[in-house]
């Protein structure tokens, strides 16, 4: 199989295309990555000796380049998109660009008939249920997205399953929980504690600490992806999450991080919530589940492997965090 990965310079879509190579040496990966501000190089450093993959830069909106590599592709995984909620709450426009406009786009590509396309993979997100008082979302419960990123994440996943069942482009959309793992933007929560917590600095918590989030680990998640791209059946969706036993909250994620680092209670600092918070997000894995799907990382193991990994790859963090980085940590945290 050949696959297009598109964001694959980014946290989950680099993870994913480490993953491929390594489990399916016959299958090759083609990436496209407009490398913004959170597309890394560094992140698929080591493939390119690799004779089955190849990188091109390049953006899902740009119609003629995705033709030409579709074209040669057996499946399409789209992980490209605009992330930060908090970025999105400032400034929208690069959110409803990449994820509704670009996705869209893409369902375009995929339609025209000129290629043996057989799969296209729409990477999104459990936050387009919005929250999740109690229980957890099902595949058939309401979309309720709260914010610009969740709502655009939402009208990207129904303008690809609107393709699917207009045209018969064979889509497919996973609804993904909360990631960690190594390669995620400081920008995020996880890996901003740590770096912070490194650095002996505050750590931020929007409002009371009290929001839950489901976690899984990267590569489980990655895992799962996988196995909707080969068994998955079209026109489905499939959540993708770290389960009821994997939900926390920012303190108790705050709290395991310091306790793993050796670091003081001290540095946890309660800032100005962010608006339109939702409170907990939470959904039912078990359609992927019946795949054959399952966790092999837990909460404590998941957070300490992650840990790790920025323990042992401070280069990585630091590029960042010295880069254009700084003035936005400035401009969204000095006097929040
Ligand atoms: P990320 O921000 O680390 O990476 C996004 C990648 O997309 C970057 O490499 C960036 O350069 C690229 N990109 C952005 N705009 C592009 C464009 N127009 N054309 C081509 N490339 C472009 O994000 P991530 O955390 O790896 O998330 C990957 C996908 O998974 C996203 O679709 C996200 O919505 C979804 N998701 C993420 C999480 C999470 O916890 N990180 C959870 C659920 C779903
Ligand atoms: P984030 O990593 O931005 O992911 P998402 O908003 O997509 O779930 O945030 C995870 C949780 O942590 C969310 O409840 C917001 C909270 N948070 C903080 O408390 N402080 C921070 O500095 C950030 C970035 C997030």
């Amino acid at each position: 199989m050949k696959i297009l990965v598109a964001g694959g310079a980014g946290f989950i879509g680099s993870a994913f295309v480490r993953y491929t190579l390594e489990a399916y040496p016959a299958d090759s990966v083609l990436v496209v990555d407009k490398l913004t501000y959170a597309g890394n190089m560094e992140n698929l450093a080591g493939l390119e000796r690799l004779p089955n993959y190849e990188f091109v830069r390049g953006d899902i909106c740009d119609r003629s380049l995705m033709q030409e590599l579709v074209a040669n592709c057996d499946a399409v995984v789209n992980f490209a998109a605009e992330t930060h909620v908090d970025r999105a709450l400032v400034e929208a426009d690069a959110f409803i660009r990449t994820d509704v406009y670009g996705v869209y786009s893409l369902a375009e590509v995929c339609k025209s008939a000129s290629h043996s396309l057989k799969l296209f993979v729409q990477i999104s997100t459990d936050e387009v249920y919005g929250p999740q008082y109690e229980g957890a979302a099902t595949e058939e419960s309401p979309i309720r997205p709260t914010n610009p990123y969740s709502a655009s994440k939402a009208g990207g996943e129904l303008l690809a399953l609107s393709y699917h069942r207009s045209f018969g482009v064979p889509v497919i959309v996973v609804r993904g929980s909360n990631n960690m793992g190594p390669r995620q933007h400081p920008e995020k929560f996880i890996p901003l504690l740590i770096t912070n917590a490194l650095e002996d600095k505050e750590l931020p918590i929007y409002g009371d600490g009290l929001y839950v989030r489901e976690w899984i680990y990267v590569d489980d998640f990655v895992r799962g992806v996988d196995l909707v791209l080969r068994q998955g059946k079209v026109g489905e969706v499939y959540n993708i999450g770290g389960g009821l036993e994997n939900q926390k909250t920012q303190l108790e994620v705050a709290n395991a991080i310091l306790e793993l680092l050796g670091k003081p209670k001290s540095l946890i600092k309660h800032v100005a919530d962010r608006p339109g918070h939702d409170r907990r997000y939470s959904i039912d894995s078990s359609k992927v589940q019946a795949l054959g799907w399952k966790r092999q990382y837990g909460f404590d193991a998941a957070l300490e492997a992650t840990v790790n990994w920025y323990r042992a790859n401070e280069g990585w963090w630091r590029r960042i965090k010295s880069g254009e980085f700084a003035e936005y940590y400035r401009r969204m945290y000095e006097r929040r």
